[in-house]
């Protein structure tokens, strides 16, 4: 095998300058691969998993398709170290080079191939930091007895486990085989095992082509449960019934999924709950949709997120933003459709409080960001930015009052006949923005003159802040707790407002519409009227928790503690941080509870809290 090994920058740069051909204009602006040029279609990986180490070994065979001839295969790594890399069956040995690091892309992997070549297989380790893995010790887990791996690949991170062409506009079908300690399970977004390997070796088969955003693992002491004959829940052992419980409508939503936008094409459905340390909500891993245990509230509450992952299976996963810019595509549509779900299970009405909420939480990020910000707007131009940065933003509710409008304006039958048709004409392929829109026009607007201009589409989709043609989210109970918010703050004490009928949702609407700082009286009121230091409803108590930091409301501090340090969820740490650093004395609190809370998160919420807190040594 010849070698090329990484020399200093400047004779690498000189190296590259001089050897590799310059290349056209990446679409993707967050991938070093050229798939115009030579594409992965399959790929074989051969992994083991080594918890001391904290390291996956193997090799990765990409089969690729060589559309011009191209002398080099380009892919994306990072955090890795490449042992080797050969070609074909026989496993001829070639040369690569590893490109320069870049912020939040880590660097190109040049592969010397020939026109007739079909397979590159690349041998590698990980990094024990590498940015899609979290390794867990045992006492991290709900159960304690075994430690627990987890990937979060979405949105540039599958190339810090897998050598890949990280690109959402890049499609392949995978194979797998994983070596993990015997007891333990590995589950994967393929075809899964409903029972341990007692050997420890796993196979995987994944039949449906999927970008590499969706590759995922998970390796620990899991249980399973069927919900349905499709669909079925993995959880701690400790954790599994309570999770049945709570998701036991899944099937329902699949159907419900199914009558509004066609077959679901991945086979089962499953869901796996994972330890608390999962940097998000959820993530929609094909067949099997990653989950936070934080949406575990014991009355089935929080359960939207299923409704929102599960749509992912038509908007996201079947057709596929081609590149980050276009992630409105992806979450957009997932919100609408998600709304969708929920009026047909549980009702209008249940449909639009959960709408309503997140508008309201939209106008106050649209206020933060400011109506002029580039990241208000649907279509994004992220080239040279942290993709990551999106996920803070408004595409999410924009997008689907957007959806929302086409559909009042054509009205539902009209508008769910050309969505179905959406989804089956650009099935397992990537969307543009612009594509969308030129299916939108022939499919709806050109037969309808003058609508696209009435809508005003393009403000829609290129233009910052919100139109104000939006639809209007009509909640009556959400109007009822508004009264019951000024009745309060005009001075009705909390026990008189008569409450006790109240869902979670109008709870939390009351919450979030109090003013801060809120006077530790007052705080203390609300406090006995609902159990709010000790609830276990993770969404009620973030938003006290805010409240509380705010307000200076010390007996909510071991609760605020418990919460930082039990859970890893971003959407919750952020803003709780973020406040508490709004005053010196908060800083130094925050700092002395992130000294402790920092092993346990994920390297993508640590790095991310490291420089919310400015902390020294953030990376
Ligand atoms: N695909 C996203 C999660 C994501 C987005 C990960 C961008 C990395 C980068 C997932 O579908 C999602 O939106 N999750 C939300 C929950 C949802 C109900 C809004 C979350 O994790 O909070
Ligand atoms: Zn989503």
């Amino acid at each position: 095998m010849r070698r090329v090994t990484v020399p200093s920058c400047v004779v690498l740069l000189l190296t590259l300058a001089s050897c590799a051909p310059s290349p056209p204009a990446p679409a993707d602006p967050h991938s070093f691969a050229r798939p115009g040029e030579v594409v992965v279609d399959h790929l074989d990986l051969d992994l083991a998993v080594d918890f001391e180490r904290r390291t996956l070994t193997g090799k990765a065979s990409l089969h690729v398709i060589n559309r011009t001839g191209a002398k080099r295969l380009w892919l994306d790594v990072r955090e890795m170290e490449i042992r080797g890399v050969t070609l074909g069956r026989e496993g001829t040995p070639t040369t690569w080079e590893l490109g320069r690091e870049q912020p939040f892309l880590g660097r190109p992997l040049a592969v010397e191939v020939r026109p007739d070549t079909e397979i590159v297989h690349v041998e590698y380790t990980t990094h024990p930091e590498a940015a899609a893995l979290q390794w867990l010790e045992p006492r991290m887990t709900a159960g304690g007895r075994q430690p627990f791996l987890l990937t979060q690949s979405q949105s540039v991170f599958a190339r810090s486990w897998v050598p890949c062409q990280d690109t959402p506009g890049v499609r392949m079908t995978y194979d797998a085989t994983v070596r993990v300690p015997p007891g333990a399970w590995a589950l994967m977004s393929a075809e899964n095992p409903q029972r341990p390997a007692p050997d420890g070796v796993y196979s995987f088969h994944m039949p449906q082509r999927i970008p590499s955003y969706l590759l995922a693992l998970a390796v620990g002491d899991i249980a399973f449960r069927p919900l349905g004959p499709r669909s079925g829940v993995y959880a701690d052992p400790g954790v599994v019934d309570a999770a049945a419980w709570e998701f036991a409508d899944t099937a329902a939503m699949m159907a419900a999924a199914e009558r509004l936008y066609g077959p679901y094409r991945w086979g089962r459905y499953d869901v796996i709950v994972l330890p608390a340390s999962f940097p998000y909500g959820g993530m929609e891993n094909p067949r099997l949709t990653f989950a936070t245990p934080t949406i575990l509230a014991g009355d089935r509450s929080l359960i939207s997120l299923v409704a929102h992952e599960l749509a992912h299976s038509w908007s996201g996963n079947l057709v596929t933003n081609a590149s980050w810019n276009d992630f409105w595509l992806n979450e957009g549509f997932t919100v609408y459709l998600e709304a969708r779900i929920l009026e047909e299970l549980y009702g209008r009405d249940y449909a639009e409080m959960q709408s309503l909420l997140e508008f309201r939480g939209m106008l106050e990020e649209i206020e933060d960001l400011g109506a002029d910000n580039p990241l208000t707007r649907l279509a994004l131009d992220l080239a040279g930015r942290d993709p990551e940065d999106t996920f803070d933003t408004v595409v999410y509710p924009k997008g689907y009052l957007f959806l929302r409008l086409l559909e009042e304006a054509v009205g539902r039958e009209a508008w769910d006949a050309y969505l179905r048709g959406y989804f089956d004409r650009f099935a397992f392929q990537s969307m543009t923005t612009e594509r969308f829109l030129d299916d939108l026009r022939r499919g709806l607007l050109d037969a309808r003159p003058g609508l696209e201009r009435e809508l005003r589409i393009d403000e829609w989709v290129h233009g910052s802040g919100l139109p104000d043609n939006h639809p209007r989210i009509e909640s009556a109970a959400l109007a009822a707790v508004d009264a019951k918010v000024e009745a309060w703050l005009a001075g009705t004490p909390a026990a008189e407002l008569d409450t006790r009928a109240w869902t979670t949702a109008e709870l939390l609407h009351f919450l979030r519409s109090l003013p801060e700082p809120l006077p530790a009286e007052r705080m203390a009121e609300l406090d006995d009227a609902f159990g709010l230091t000790t609830t276990g409803n993770s969404e009620l108590l973030h938003a006290w928790l805010l409240h509380a930091v705010a307000g200076g409301y010390r007996p909510a501090d071991p609760a605020l503690e418990r919460f930082l340090i039990g859970q890893g969820r971003l959407k919750f740490l952020r803003p709780l941080y973020r406040k508490l650093a709004e005053t010196e004395a908060g800083r130094r609190r925050a700092l002395a509870i992130y000294a402790r809370a920092r092993p346990g998160y994920h390297p993508m919420s640590y790095r991310e809290i490291d420089e919310v807190l400015g902390r020294p040594g953030a990376r």
